[in-house]
């Protein structure tokens, strides 16, 4: 009952808290990410650690960061204070505040860049475009230009500023409910054409026959990091999002759910993009500005193509748009709840702190060569916020989350809040075998090793 009554306010339906979910899930890290990664780790194999990450790891720590969040009803480092106060655990919701600040950062420059290619097809800018050589051009120029990056960053946090002012339903709900099936459409339509290039055959089998000797053990920390990203989990989005379901839902099918779309987006994606890059004879291992160059050098092939990129990237905006405010969720309910900062105060603040930090991010696309080369010579400052708070972060952060719900919490407790008003935990057993030891361990083994090697970016 407190939750809907008190002031935090509520998701409208269970429908609704779904599609929000899935709208905090689903959005660059399927599109932008994704690919990319799965480009640079040997395409089929890791899309298929990948997908067994999902399911192992990914979704029962969703289960459990949503039963955590409803039970507490608080932001994440308010629900471990609850559950157990005078311990440590708090600081896990303290890391998962600032990994939303430090995502935010660098989501929000390449964000910005998917409005800005909106912008830029309408006013015709890549009409021109007609080889991937022309695209991967235009790309570089548009992003080396600081102001037009740092611009951008600030136009999109802007945004996110203002819907997460607007407070819960009225603002992230109304947003996820209508486009993402849009999306969804010309995502399946932009496949259809990629896999219908000649020459798209190559891309194809990269992308769906699993050559294992290409796996590594980077392989599988790249695939933990990329599979906790894509789904929003491991710094307590999904503690905040679970603060806000009714008791009456079934939290176990709506992450079901949730997790499902998500990967089916992030696959549709990959099969929009490597049978297109195989086809113009691009390298798969491109970097974080493929998606930039490989889409317009498809709309470049359909007629009418760039109506329908403008389409594309507008509603990837918005995508990551309802992924943005559920990154800056986090740390404005944290000042909401915890030290009783006005929203409006909370979500400006944090706004201004988003944008500073996200400056170097912006100047990494070739703007600023020291930030653009800082780690290596295609490894620049958003590479390397996006590695730290997008990959190890997650990690740490969803590991003590398994070993809280798990361990200190208990299973019992976790199945007590799932079993509210006579819902059925759907594979309980198994969920409290993967998050007491396959979560736990894979991850520790996963990171351990990454430590020992050194091997971090
Ligand atoms: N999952 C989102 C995406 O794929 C990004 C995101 C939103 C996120 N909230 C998060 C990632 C919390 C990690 C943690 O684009």
């Amino acid at each position: 009952m407190a939750a809907i009554e008190n002031s935090r306010g509520n998701w409208g339906s269970k429908f609704g808290f779904i599609l929000a979910a899935a709208g905090s899930a689903i959005g660059l890290g399927n599109i932008w990410r994704f690919p990319y990664v799965a480009g640079e780790n040997g395409g089929a194999a890791f899309v298929f650690i990948y997908i067994l990450f999902v399911v192992l790891i990914g979704l029962p720590v969703m289960i459990a960061e949503l039963s955590i969040g409803r039970k507490t009803e608080k932001n994440p480092v308010g629900a471990f204070k609850t559950l157990f106060p005078p311990s440590l655990w708090k600081l896990v919701g303290g890391l998962g505040v600032l990994t939303g600040i430090g995502i935010l950062s660098f989501y929000g420059v390449i964000a910005g860049y998917t409005f800005g290619y909106f912008i830029k097809i309408i006013t015709g800018g890549l009409s021109n475009v007609v080889t991937a050589s022309q695209s991967e051009e235009i790309f570089k120029s548009f992003t080396a230009d600081p102001f037009m990056s740092i611009g951008l960053l600030f136009f999109f946090v802007w945004l996110t500023v203002m819907v997460v002012m607007g407070g819960v339903s009225s603002g992230i709900e109304r947003w996820s409910k209508i486009l993402m099936p849009v999306l969804f459409v010309l995502l399946i339509l932009l496949a259809v054409r990629s896999v219908t290039l000649e020459g798209s055959g190559a891309g194809l089998s990269f992308y769906l026959k699993p050559d294992f000797s290409k796996i590594s053990f980077t392989t599988f920390a790249r695939a933990l990091g990329q599979a906790l990203f894509s789904l929003s989990l491991g710094m307590g989005t999904m503690i905040t999002y679970g603060s806000y379901i009714a008791k009456k839902d079934n939290l176990v099918t709506s992450a079901a759910f949730v997790a499902f779309f998500d990967t089916l987006i992030a696959i549709l994606a990959g099969l929009v993009m490597f049978p297109a890059l195989f086809a113009m004879g691009m390298d798969p291992a491109g970097g974080a500005g493929l998606v930039f160059v490989v889409l317009p050098s498809i709309f470049a092939k359909i007629p009418g193509g760039m109506i329908f990129g403008a389409g594309i990237f507008l509603l990837l905006s918005v995508a990551a748009l309802t992924s943005t405010i559920s990154l800056l969720e986090v740390p404005v309910a944290y000042f909401v709840d915890e030290h009783k900062w006005s929203r409006r105060k909370a979500v400006i603040s944090m706004g201004i702190i988003t944008f500073i930090i996200g400056i170097p991010s912006a100047l990494s696309f070739g703007a600023n060569s020291f930030l653009s080369t800082i780690i290596a010579e295609n490894f620049g400052f958003l590479d390397m916020m996006n590695a730290v708070f997008g990959n190890y972060s997650l990690s740490i952060g969803a590991f003590f989350i398994a070993i809280f719900a798990g361990y200190k919490w208990g299973v019992k407790a976790v199945a007590d809040e799932l079993e509210k008003e006579g819902n059925v935990f759907f594979y309980k057993k198994a969920w409290a075998f993967l998050i007491r030891f396959i979560c736990p361990l894979a991850i520790f083994f996963i990171l351990s090793y990454i430590a020992w090697t050194g091997n971090y970016f």
